[in-house]
């Protein structure tokens, strides 16, 4: 944290710089829009296919603006570092894109609930605003933020459900789960599903509610059969290990135990176009006020 906190401190720092040796010049630098995709970050391969997907999406519903990535996961960073591969933070990306004279920024999260990540990134956004580093910078919404949101992840849910899953079999999705308080989506995005099918739900690896709870309804259910799909946009290390592994603290083991059949399904959801969409549709805001 602090070693975070001080790159944020010299990267502003340099950024005032610039931003004071710029402002003596006395002329409006020309309209330049671009756009940051903001992740948690992955390092597994398979993670790939999800930014990858989010990458062509956004290109294609908004085709001429420059697309730049950052993760905000420093961990992430470093170990992707050692494999050669160099991702920018989001305080780095931003402070490149002002280099580069943008005047005007899309920042687009893509997380999933507005937890942690997403307001350290409000943070960050907001330093850049009041630096007047852009004409203008806005940070879109996660993908699960209003009511309408909500709405249609519950379809999306609904429409990557296998069609071999029979009505009486559970769906159990695995969120990440935080101790910020927006950690009561994952409970309300349960009960918006079952109330289109009472079989799906909903838990989270670090927040509430956890397996343990979940094991408890499929089993109050007395449904012998469940199919795990992680509701992240990535199929990473969490759907990978602590979804389908088999170490003895997996969900495909915990349930199992309990008696419960599993079939893990090893797609992140930004690999559908259905949660891919709604992460895309949300730079329609920024944009539509530049
Ligand atoms: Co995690």
């Amino acid at each position: 944290m602090k070693t975070r906190l001080m790159s944020v401190v010299v990267v502003i720092a340099v950024v005032l710089l610039t931003a004071v040796a710029s402002f003596g010049h006395g002329h409006k630098d020309p309209k330049k829009v671009g756009i940051l995709l903001v992740a948690f970050g992955s390092s597994e391969a398979s993670a790939q296919v999800s930014f990858d997907n989010l990458d062509a999406k956004v290109k294609k519903a908004y085709p001429g603006i420059p697309v730049r990535w950052a993760y905000t996961s420093s961990i992430i960073r470093h170990k992707l570092a050692k494999q050669g591969k160099q991702l920018d933070s989001p305080e780095v990306a931003l402070a490149r894109m002002m280099d580069e004279k943008f005047t005007h920024v899309a920042v687009q999260s893509l997380h999933t609930i507005g937890g942690e990540e997403y307001h350290d990134l409000r943070k960050t956004v907001g330093g850049f605003k009041v630096m007047g580093a852009f004409q203008k910078i806005i940070l879109g919404y996660p993908l699960m933020s209003t009511q309408e949101d909500m709405a249609k992840v519950v379809d999306a849910v609904m429409g990557i459900i296998p069609e071999k899953r029979n009505k009486n079999e559970a769906v159990v999705l695995m969120g990440h789960g935080t101790p910020h308080p927006s950690n009561a989506f994952y409970a309300a995005l349960m009960f918006q599903l079952q109330l289109k099918d009472p079989n799906i739900f909903v838990g989270t690896v670090e927040g509430y509610p956890g397996i343990d709870e979940v094991r408890d309804l499929v089993l109050k259910k007395k449904i012998k059969k469940a199919w795990l799909v992680p509701l992240m946009s990535v199929a990473g290390d969490h759907a990978k290990n602590d979804m389908a592994g088999d170490e003895d603290d997996s969900w495909k083991s915990i349930l199992t135990a309990a008696g419960i059949q599993c079939t893990p399904i090893l797609k992140g959801t930004a690999e559908y176009d259905s949660f891919a969409d709604i992460w895309v549709s949300h730079l329609q805001g920024p944009l539509s006020h530049f």
